[in-house]
């Protein structure tokens, strides 16, 4: 689909920084460049020397804003990658191959390409291009979702006819898309800067004994996309979480493990936050005393006694100050939305993400979800499958722009 020109308003004005890597997609870069341009950034194309060999610079110089640059010593300015990171808006790698994401996702930086990404502050939009082989190897996998997790935007490849003829995922977006892209990230970077956001992630362990505790399926990717995308968009988060991945470098984390301690921690987070988003999934019920030493089975099955946990949505509701904004997640397998409709009333949260956890492609362990958000001035808004670092967007859009009032609540 073609991306509305309003979209694309983001881009007038801004300084793009755009680095080409040695795919033969890199021909399509000189396509991204020219709209660019046409869009109105100001475009400063770096190319690496494999670039050269499928593209020339002179190229580039003739479409984009200034001279296209090749290295960190042959041009006028003596530190050209401090020059290019501070003053860009954006920086968008397209290609992207696999030697430059691995060598930036692990602070390799041995070119103009890669110094100008470790010295940018600004976003950074990767679009990879490479052989469907090397796309899908865990090493590639991994340097992406390393990225990623430290807020780097990425536009995927798609599939279709790659060199020598073979046929795969791993070809270059098209450069609308591209350009799309980069126009959806400038329209979005420090969105949220004026907001201290607090974000849980993950399921609780609440001890039976030293080893053994009851817990849930919880993964905390829905809660770390939050936080991710909060802090690219220049929030203050804190992430108060009970597992651990790798996160945006602005996320304060804070590690909990039992419901209490996220309680503690939550509460007294959102005495100065503007907005609290409870993705953890929290243990209703925990053991009524955890036995100090191991259960030991030579001494028959053990007789459990449980008793409630604190509901934190719950208390954050209660102690929502009028200008806080409460969003909490509904975790159903049936009547979602019914279900997320009755706890958004029940917990007086603004915004409540419903989501399915019964399908295999949503809910718990998986990238996707299928959600519902349903506010509390009647808003519904429903989602398909979409992957979660794109949930996380739409949530915080919410947060940022209430919808519009659609009708009084049931
Ligand atoms: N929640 C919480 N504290 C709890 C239980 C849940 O803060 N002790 C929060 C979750 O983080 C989520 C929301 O409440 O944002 C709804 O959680 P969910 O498990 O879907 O609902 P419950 O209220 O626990 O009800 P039920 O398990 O009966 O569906």
């Amino acid at each position: 689909m073609q991306p509305r020109s309003d979209v694309l308003a983001a881009l007038r004005g801004r300084s793009v920084v755009l680095c080409v890597t040695g795919g033969i997609s890199a021909y399509k870069a000189v396509e991204v460049c020219r709209r660019l341009v046409d869009a109105g950034a100001h475009v400063a194309p770096v190319l690496t020397d494999d670039a050269q060999q499928f593209v020339g610079a002179t190229t580039f110089s003739a479409l984009a804003s200034e001279p296209a640059r090749t290295s960190l010593f042959a041009g006028p300015e003596a530190i050209p990658h401090t020059r290019l990171g501070q003053g860009a808006d954006l920086v968008v790698v397209a290609p992207a191959t696999a030697k430059v994401i691995g060598k930036y996702a692990h602070g390799i930086s041995d070119d103009l390409v890669t110094a100008t990404l470790l010295a940018t502050r600004a976003p950074v939009l990767v679009a990879p291009a490479m052989h469907t082989e090397m796309w899908e190897h865990p090493a590639v996998v991994d340097n992406l979702a390393l990225l990623a997790a430290r807020g780097v935007h990425v536009v995927p490849p798609e599939s279709g006819r790659l060199a020598g003829g073979d046929v795969g995922a791993g070809r270059l977006a098209a450069p609308e898309r591209i350009v799309a892209a980069a126009a959806e990230v400038l329209s979005r970077s420090g969105d949220l800067a004026d907001l201290r956001v607090v974000v849980t992630a993950g399921g609780t362990r609440e001890p039976i004994d030293p080893v053994r505790y009851i817990g849930n399926r919880s993964s905390g990717k829905m809660g770390y996309a939050i936080a991710d995308a909060a802090a690219a968009r220049g929030a203050d988060v804190v992430l108060v979480t009970t597992v651990h991945r790798p996160v945006h470098p602005r996320v304060r984390v804070e590690a909990v493990v039992t419901a209490d301690e996220m309680a503690a921690a939550t509460l007294a987070a959102a005495e100065s936050a503007d907005v609290v988003v409870m993705a953890a999934a929290v243990a209703d019920f925990r053991p009524k005393a955890a036995a100090p030493a191991k259960l030991k089975k030579a001494d028959g099955v053990p007789e459990i006694v449980l008793e409630p946990t604190p509901d934190i949505l719950r208390l954050l509701g209660e102690r929502k100050r009028a200008d806080q904004y409460l969003v909490g997640f509904a975790a159903e397998t049936d009547d979602v939305q019914e279900n997320a409709a009755a706890k958004l009333a029940a917990k007086r949260v603004d915004l409540m993400v419903g989501n399915d956890v019964r399908s295999e492609d949503s809910g718990f362990e998986v990238d996707t979800n299928r959600a519902v958000l349903l506010d509390a001035d009647g808003g519904v808004e429903e989602f398909g499958l979409v992957t979660k670092v794109r949930l996380a967007d739409l949530i915080l859009d919410r947060v940022r722009t209430p919808h519009p009032r659609q009708g009084a609540p049931e």
